[in-house]
């Protein structure tokens, strides 16, 4: 029934995961979920207020058809005040119905059968997927750790980087938590020209980054604009992921070719929902100052007490997530299956997010210290058994 590129998607092990889960709560475990990377704490005030002032008028229910007129001016202002990115509101920005809908939909505007994409191995799912849907052929990158989980440009065969039509990246990255510093992204553009390689820049941690450190947008490298668009969001600086708002930004005519196909696939977002989107890019900052405290001292706790635990590990620069290697050689699945099993702590293998995730694990950090500190001391007691 399915057609042949649905066929191709797995539902793989995030299926197998969420069954388990479920056993075992009907089974009276009290699990503590360090799987998901859905914000546990509410969005500022005044995001909900803009949401509940215009959900109460009458005229606001129907179709928007697209960004309101304000919404692109804020996000370039946004931009430009940090990351000193000047955009063009009216060609250089695009309202999106969540990152995940843009980075699903992109490869469907842009690739043709047989075309080759570069995507991150280990990598945030919808990359491949995305690919996989439009019909064409991921090119997995391998992030290695000894390369600080950035893509070896120059291990890329030079026949795979001429037939590659786009190349995705995704600074601060989940799941593997690294930022990308500026010689790297000014290496990538570097890389993109030369090969006439559309850089898909997945920006949606954008603003999660811990010891006084600020991710770099790739659009401030010079000529970026020229072969790139970044990606972000709202749902993780912002705690607003249900809204289902975000954008791209960037090169005028990969955004043109979007637009065109979004105009016959969306009708636009709910209003109130763009103004509370509006909200959060003006006077945002404090509540980002406040989530960059909340989510470095979740790191610092979870990771003091594993390592405490007896499970060595390192503190991320960025994003909501830890990623570090299994206890004691473990493989991804084997370990994540049988520490839920166990303590009820559930986290996600890194071979759920491609073959070189495998020995490496995600935990997220979107459960208060104390239910963190309670999840280590549970892992703690399995690693002694
Ligand atoms: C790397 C990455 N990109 C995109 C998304 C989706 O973001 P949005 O809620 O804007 O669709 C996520 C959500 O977890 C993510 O981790």
């Amino acid at each position: 029934m399915a057609s042949q590129n649905i066929q191709r998607l797995e539902m793989g092990v995030f299926n197998e995961l969420l069954e388990a889960k479920r056993r075992l709560e009907r089974g009276g475990m009290e699990m503590i979920d360090l799987s998901i990377g859905s914000p546990d704490t509410p969005p500022p005030d005044f995001v909900k207020e803009e949401i509940i002032r215009h959900a109460s008028s009458d005229t606001n229910y129907g179709y928007t058809m697209g960004a309101i007129p304000t919404f692109n001016g804020k996000v370039a202002a946004f931009y430009e005040d940090r990351y000193g990115v000047p955009l063009n509101p009216r060609a250089e920005v695009l309202q999106l119905i969540g990152s995940q809908d843009g980075l699903a939909h992109l490869a469907t505007a842009l690739v043709d059968p047989g075309d080759i994409v570069l995507v991150p191995d280990p990598g945030y799912p919808i990359f491949e997927v995305g690919v996989h849907i439009a019909g064409g052929e991921p090119w997995r990158m391998p992030l290695r750790e000894e390369f600080g989980f950035l893509p070896r440009l120059d291990h890329i065969p030079k026949e795979i980087a001429e037939r590659a039509k786009m190349m995705v990246l995704n600074y601060p990255a989940n799941p593997v938590a690294a930022l990308a510093d500026q010689a790297f992204l000014e290496e990538a553009v570097r890389f993109a020209r030369q090969n006439d390689i559309l850089i898909v820049q997945d920006f949606t941690y954008s603003e999660l980054v811990f010891d006084g450190q600020r991710a770099v947008s790739l659009l401030s490298v010079p000529g970026a604009k020229e072969v790139a668009v970044e990606f972000n969001s709202f749902s993780k600086t912002f705690n607003i992921a249900g809204c289902r708002v975000g954008y791209m930004a960037g090169n005028a005519e990969v955004l043109r070719i979007m637009a065109t196909m979004m105009s016959h696939t969306q009708y636009g977002i709910f209003y109130p929902i763009q103004k509370a989107a509006e909200a959060a890019l003006t006077k945002g900052g404090d509540f980002i100052r406040k989530q960059v405290a909340l989510y470095q001292s979740r790191r610092d706790a979870l990771t003091d007490a594993l390592t405490n635990a007896g499970w060595n590990t390192a503190k991320p620069a960025a994003t909501m997530y830890v990623w570090t290697r299994t206890p004691k050689g473990w493989l991804s699945s084997d370990f994540v299956f049988q520490l839920m099993e166990e303590t009820g702590v559930v986290l996600t293998p890194g071979s759920a997010f491609g073959a070189e995730g495998e020995g490496f694990v995600r935990i997220t950090l979107v459960q208060p210290e104390e239910k963190l500190r309670e999840a280590a001391a549970r892992i703690g007691g399995f690693l002694k058994t």
